[in-house]
């Protein structure tokens, strides 16, 4: 039998997409353009406020959306995510994950407690590891999905002070080769985008830190949220349906060039 398909795309009636990290930067944006596709979004961050505002801006759009608040540096938190999900999707399908909420893990490698060192890898592997586990075999049994995770330019190159959060994302680089494995023969396709230097409130801090960086970037400039969503956006559409298992890199060509 054929799906319900909205009007205006091929997103079945009654799919949700969760955005995690979707209160801020990539993630606000992400949300955005799968609600424009047609996804219903669930919301999620730790701050109340900005959540129920990117929910409003969703619907205000005349999109669908639920916000929900997890700290996600504590991996019981994922779990509880998850029960909260299920209960406010009622019934509805979540066939598209973007394990986007990330980052910390900003200190020398001496100067990084077991505790820092903990919660990055609870922030950007674990929840990724406890909603892709959670999710991934009902997309697989309905034989449709995609998930994202948000990588970083730092899964393959190394800056000086960021180790535990380089070895996370690394990790998680490795997962989507992992949950392609696992639910790849299934139809559910897992990629990664990794972002080089992106404009967002998580580096705002640190912009003069970026200075020599963004001397050796090819585009010449920090890149926008919203490009790194539109590459998540297309990963998830049915223009890229033959992509499994790969890395799209969002940086301005920071990865291919040598500076000089
Ligand atoms: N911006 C860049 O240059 C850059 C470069 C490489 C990779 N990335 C990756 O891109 C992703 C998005 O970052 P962004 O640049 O869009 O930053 P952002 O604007 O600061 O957004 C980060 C998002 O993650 C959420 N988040 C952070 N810690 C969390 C926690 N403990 N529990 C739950 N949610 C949490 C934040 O929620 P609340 O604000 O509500 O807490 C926010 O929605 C991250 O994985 C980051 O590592 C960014």
């Amino acid at each position: 039998m054929s799906q319900v398909v909205t009007s205006d795309s091929s997103v079945p009636h009654g799919s949700w997409a969760m955005v995690t990290g979707s209160t801020s930067g990539i993630g606000r944006e992400t949300a955005l353009r799968l609600s424009d596709d047609g996804y219903s979004i669930v919301v999620c961050g730790r701050d109340r406020d900005r959540a129920a505002e990117t929910r409003k801006l969703i619907e205000s759009a005349g999109g669908r959306a639920v916000d929900l608040v997890a700290d996600l540096n504590d991996p019981a938190a994922a779990h509880d995510l998850v029960a909260e999900t299920r209960k406010a999707i009622n019934g509805g399908t979540l066939d598209v994950l973007v394990n986007n909420a990330g980052g910390g893990g900003f200190a020398r490698t001496e100067d990084t407690t077991d505790e820092m060192f903990d919660t990055v890898f609870n922030l950007n592997v674990k929840a990724p590891y406890v909603l892709t586990g959670a999710f991934a075999p009902a997309m697989a049994e309905r034989g449709r999905g995609a998930i994202v995770n948000v990588g970083s330019l730092s899964t393959t190159m190394a800056a000086a002070g960021t180790s535990a959060f380089q070895a996370a994302k690394a990790a998680l680089s490795m997962l989507t080769k992992s949950w392609t494995a696992e639910y790849g023969p299934r139809g559910v396709r897992v990629n990664s985008v990794d972002p080089g230097y992106i404009l967002t409130p998580i580096n705002e801090h640190m912009r003069d830190m970026y200075q020599g960086y963004l001397a050796s970037v090819p585009a010449g400039r920090g890149g926008r949220p919203e490009e790194v969503a539109e590459a998540i956006r297309f990963l998830v559409s049915p223009g890229a349906s033959y992509i499994q298992g790969a890395v799209l890199t969002v940086d301005g060509g920071k990865n291919a060039v040598v500076a000089m």
